[in-house]
């Protein structure tokens, strides 16, 4: 599964690249007025630091100004995706970028259905909101099962990307299901590396080791 970090920030962007784990970055217009930047220099500077898909979304509604903005952002970068909302006009130009082999995530998806319409669309990515799902009383993770089934019942060749992830849980189960990607929060990402039994672990093999009064 490979991971994609969900934030505009350049300096957790670059620790999480450090790790060698990281695949790519989503960014929303939430997240990038969270990052106070301006948002064609701080998707520019991303595209420097990772060289996977770098998620850029429009914010017009209709097709014909989608087009004009995923022109400006497309040629920020070869790794640039263009994220689009899953409307009829977001699939519209969902069609028309994946045509011209431009990358596109789809992305406010919450329904099986809808990711049927992202995948018929040609879509390179769906991303299913598994939080906010949760947020509203269902299980997020269920509707990661029915896209699998169903992308695989059709071959379809569009990848599921879990997002809204909130907990290492969702992680945990997004992997077991089989989700292609999943695009999580940095401190989720990193909290993945811990567990109180390898911390104990390293505290106990170094007291040992001190004791030997040897360096490596
Ligand atoms: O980038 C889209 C998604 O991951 C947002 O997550 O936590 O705002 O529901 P959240």
């Amino acid at each position: 599964m490979k991971f994609f970090a969900d934030t505009a920030d350049l300096d957790d962007i670059k620790d999480l690249a450090a790790t060698g784990l990281l695949d790519g970055v989503t960014t929303n217009p939430s997240l990038v007025a969270k990052s106070g930047r301006d948002f064609k220099e701080v998707v520019r500077e991303i595209c420097g630091v990772v060289s996977g898909p770098v998620s850029a979304e429009v914010v017009a509604l209709d097709h014909d100004g989608m087009m004009r903005e995923a022109e400006v952002l497309r040629k920020i970068a070869d790794n640039v995706t263009i994220k689009v909302p899953l409307t009829p006009d977001g699939l519209k130009t969902c069609k028309k970028l994946t045509a011209d082999g431009t990358m596109v995530n789809v992305t406010l998806c919450f329904s099986a259905n809808q990711a049927l319409l992202a995948a018929k669309a040609g879509a390179t990515f769906v991303s299913p909101f598994v939080g906010r799902h949760d947020d509203n009383g269902f299980d997020g993770m269920d509707l990661i099962d029915d896209i699998r089934l169903i992308y695989d019942n059709y071959a379809f060749e569009t990848q599921i990307l879990v997002a809204s992830v909130r907990s290492p849980i969702h992680v945990l189960r997004a992997a077991k299901i089989g989700a292609d990607v999943m695009t999580a929060p940095p401190a989720i990402i990193m909290g993945l590396f811990k567990h109180v039994l390898t911390d104990k672990g390293i505290e106990g093999f170094l007291a040992d080791w001190k004791k030997t009064g040897q360096s490596i």
